[in-house]
């Protein structure tokens, strides 16, 4: 058990001071279904919350209420092969916080899937939606699958398993998923017609991220990517550098890196870097997204891109640059690369690209980062557009989804940076401070039921 003292019998003077003894989050405060030694990507989010409990004041009585999901539900999923086996894997849902409105995050089917990831996963959605203010609490799911080893057949035959066993938990008033890594608009179409199927009604408003002619959005495909500019722009504009020629390097050339370099060079931005899993092109001069796209469909890489030269990996991290934007994977960002960076400004399309350590050497080298929770929330704010459309059966044109989409972003990204002007703070605190306020503002007028 872990217990919080009422507020009532606090000084809140002390309780905003920070000075009381914070309990670590040790073995005391760690659910017996993690591994207190090795408690994986959710130890990074916990850490997180440590850092911005002192400044939730009396709202720091509700604080165990972020550390804990809400909801975690670990099911079998059983198939048949192709070749006339059954195999099982083994998949999870979990809905960190409701506080707020019904849980909302992706799917993702990757081998490594841990409870602890998704668990991080579904916290970090809990941060972002309520950062960009959206009625949504946090969720996030996985299979732990290779897809890439299985046939058409056997995925649709996974995802409709899996969507059975979730069903018990998921609804377009309870939880929505969507696409993450390894799944798409088609994962989505078979996670509706399943869901719809079971409660033997069309339900599109269960997932977004689904095919614009099953009731997706237009502009979903670019949001990410989109949103990411539009935080970068404002970013610029905040630190007094001109958007107009800035050099912009870019880890990942998928949904999200090649939106944001697309969208940062039609804005008169220079892309002088991108890397992808096939290496690192790098020309002083500017490279054109639509060219390296266009040579990326032809020859399956990025390499080769005429007016280009090739750099080793590592030196992608050393490339002269005003703006970098890490938009491939997780802890990219370490302590052997961080104090190399020559960007004034990081813009986190990925997830979880920068390890706390390296966060912090950056902080102190005056570099600012604006963190995946407010970066590359337009994904999930086009998401939300999706789901009030389908739920009004009324479909915006995409023009108006840009602009929303826009607005949302902008006004987040300034309100924010007050916040951390404020409290003399980084941006990925100042965006904690924020969301954490209001989703235990909720818990806190809420109440415990019973
Ligand atoms: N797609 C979205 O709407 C969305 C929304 C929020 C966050 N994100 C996050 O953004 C990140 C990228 O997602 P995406 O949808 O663009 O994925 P994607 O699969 O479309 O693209 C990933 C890109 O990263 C590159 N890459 C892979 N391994 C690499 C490596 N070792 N070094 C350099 N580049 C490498 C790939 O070549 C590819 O260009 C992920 O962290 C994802 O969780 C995506």
């Amino acid at each position: 058990m872990t217990a919080t003292q009422d507020p009532s019998h606090q000084d809140p003077g002390q309780q905003n001071s920070g000075h009381q003894p914070q309990k670590k989050y040790g073995a005391h405060d760690i659910p017996s279904y993690l591994d207190p030694n090795n408690l994986g990507p959710y130890e990074i989010y916990l850490e997180q919350v440590e850092r911005v409990t002192p400044y939730l004041g009396k709202l720091a009585y509700w604080v165990e209420t972020l550390k804990r999901p809400k909801r975690i539900l670990v099911v079998d999923v059983p198939i048949h092969l192709d070749d006339g086996t059954v195999a099982h894997f083994e998949g999870y849902r979990v809905q960190h916080n409701t506080s707020r409105g019904p849980a909302k995050g992706g799917v993702r089917f990757h081998q490594d899937v841990t409870l602890s990831e998704v668990m991080a996963l579904s916290a970090w959605m809990t941060i972002k939606n309520a950062a960009v203010n959206l009625p949504y609490g946090g969720g996030k799911g996985g299979i732990r699958i290779d897809p890439r080893k299985y046939s058409t057949g056997e995925l649709e035959r996974l995802t409709r398993r899996y969507t059975t066993e979730i069903g018990l938990i998921i609804g377009p008033e309870k939880d929505i998923p969507a696409p993450d890594v390894n799944t798409n608009p088609q994962t989505m179409a078979w996670m509706m017609d399943t869901y719809s199927m079971n409660v033997g009604r069309t339900a599109t408003g269960v997932v977004t991220g689904k095919p614009v002619s099953l009731g997706g959005s237009l502009g979903r495909a670019d949001a990410t990517g989109r949103g990411v500019f539009v935080a970068g722009a404002e970013a610029l504009k905040k630190l007094g550098m001109p958007l107009e020629g800035a050099r912009v390097a870019v880890q990942g050339f998928g949904n999200v890196g090649e939106a944001a370099s697309r969208i940062f060079h039609e804005h008169g931005a220079r892309i002088v870097a991108i890397q992808d899993v096939s290496g690192t092109i790098h020309s002083s001069a500017g490279i054109d997204p639509a060219a390296a796209l266009e040579h990326l469909r032809r020859t399956g890489s990025i390499l080769g891109l005429p007016g280009t030269e090739e750099l080793k990996r590592d030196e992608f991290w050393d490339v002269d640059c005003d703006v970098l934007i890490p938009a491939a994977l997780e802890k990219q960002i370490t302590l052997e690369n961080a104090g190399r960076i020559r960007a004034k400004l990081i813009v986190e399309g990925a997830n979880g690209p920068t390890i706390p350590a390296a966060d912090d050497l950056l902080a102190e080298r005056g570099v600012t980062v604006v963190p995946d929770v407010l970066a590359n929330a337009g994904g999930v704010t086009v998401s939300y557009f999706e789901w009030v459309q389908d739920f009004s059966s009324f479909f915006w044109t995409e023009d108006e989804i840009n602009k929303r989409l826009d607005r949302i972003m902008s006004e987040a990204f300034v309100s924010l940076w007050d916040v951390k002007e404020r409290h003399g703070v980084t941006l990925r605190t100042a965006v904690y401070i924020v969301a954490c306020t209001r989703v235990l503002e909720a818990r806190a007028l809420r109440g415990l039921y019973p």
